[in-house]
């Protein structure tokens, strides 16, 4: 069995986890502890903090930070995340393990405070955090919401909890398209999970420390956000062996092409703000192409970007040195920027000079 205790060095950076006091929660507090990172834990209750402390033992040290607070609205996890900022200087990484399970009733037998508990106030909290937390987040930081897999599996008379983690599900996927590559949001995507509460032993379930150690692996790592499978211990190696980068990284130049369809009116702002930043772009470090093209004889097609730069690194820190400039972007496009199609050179016929475009 795979130990799933991959711990990198995250000391210094500042982990905000709400919903961490529970089952799954746990493992990921204890894995961001053991990395080195300062941990923030709000909790709604007193006694919830309490029983959390002494639960964790030895493992609460002076690095996690358990806070009594209401993170469940638009404005208590304004208020979270701002006091964050303020005493400890930087949100870097958030992991929502928000709310449990619910169960007993076929969808029209709901009563409407089963709606408002199972879905609207999880919804609206997971929702709440995301908003306050990730315009604070840098590039290098990770969001991983905890999703369960009843997001694309009805689970029969849990049907409000697939609901709404099916939200939770397409709320990563709408993150990761706005964001357009600057920030890195995941889906943790679990089966059914060990905890203090859930035994599962000798079945192939991960358990909640494995799941902590998957959302450490992907703040350690550069690689974009994206979806994680987590449902037994063969995809816990996968996720793993792709967060941790065990597996052979491709190496020499990168072409990232992306295509531009600009507002009705505003194809020509969108070009002078192409011409705008190419010199920047140019000149910054491993930039080794950087051209627009027009369709031929359609003056107000889509316009296509076609960069090309020494390294996935590179590449990387061109997508941070730019990210400040998006907003302009997507104010001219018809649909927010989607993050480029990336593609490295495949060698053909061995003809140096002609089968990379950097020759
Ligand atoms: N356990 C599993 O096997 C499993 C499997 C797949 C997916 N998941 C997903 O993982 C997440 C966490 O599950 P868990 O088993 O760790 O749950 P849990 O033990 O009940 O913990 C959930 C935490 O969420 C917080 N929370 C905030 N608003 C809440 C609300 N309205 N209702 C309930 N809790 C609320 C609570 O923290 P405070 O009270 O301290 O604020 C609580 O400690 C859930 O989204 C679940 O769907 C779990």
């Amino acid at each position: 069995m795979p130990s799933g205790t991959y711990a990198p060095d995250l000391a210094g950076r500042h982990v905000v986890i709400p919903g961490g006091s529970g089952g799954v929660g746990e493992g990921a507090v204890r894995a961001y502890l053991t990395a080195g990172a300062d941990v923030v834990v709000p909790t709604r209750s007193q006694e919830r903090a309490d029983e959390f402390r002494r639960l964790l033992g030895g493992a609460a040290t002076g690095r996690l930070h358990l806070v009594v607070h209401d993170y469940t609205t638009f404005a208590g996890a304004e208020e979270l995340a701002a006091t964050m900022e303020d005493r400890l200087g930087s949100i870097d990484d958030v992991v929502a393990p928000i709310g449990g399970w619910w169960a007993g009733k076929r969808l029209w037998e709901i009563s409407e405070s089963d709606w408002q508990d199972a879905f609207v106030r999880l919804a609206t909290t997971h929702m709440a955090v995301a908003r306050a937390a990730l315009p604070r987040m840098k590039a290098d930081g990770a969001y991983s919401l905890i999703v369960g897999a009843s997001a694309s599996t009805p689970v029969l008379g849990s049907g409000l909890v697939s609901m709404e983690q099916a939200a939770l599900l397409m709320m990563q996927q709408v993150l990761a398209t706005e964001l357009a590559g600057q920030k890195r949001v995941f889906a943790l995507v679990l089966g059914p999970v060990r905890t203090r509460t859930a035994d599962g032993s000798g079945a192939d379930w991960i358990t909640a420390d494995q799941v902590g150690s998957v959302a450490v692996a992907a703040s350690a790592s550069t690689i974009s956000g994206r979806e994680v499978r987590l449902g037994n211990q063969a995809e816990l190696v996968q996720a793993l062996a792709l967060l941790n980068d065990t597996e052979p990284r491709p190496v020499g130049p990168v072409v990232a092409v992306s295509t531009l369809d600009p507002k009705q009116g505003r194809r020509d702002d969108l070009l002078a703000l192409l011409a705008e930043l190419a010199p920047q772009i140019r000149a910054e470090a491993g930039c080794i192409r950087y051209s627009v093209h027009s369709p031929r004889g359609h003056d107000d097609g889509p316009l296509l970007v076609i960069q090309m730069f020494a390294s996935a690194e590179a590449f990387t820190a061109h997508s941070s040195a730019i990210a400040a400039q998006v907003p302009r972007l997507s104010a001219l496009l018809e649909t927010p920027p989607a993050p480029p199609a990336v593609f490295g050179p495949v060698p053909s016929d061995g003809n140096a000079a002609k089968e990379s475009l950097s020759a």
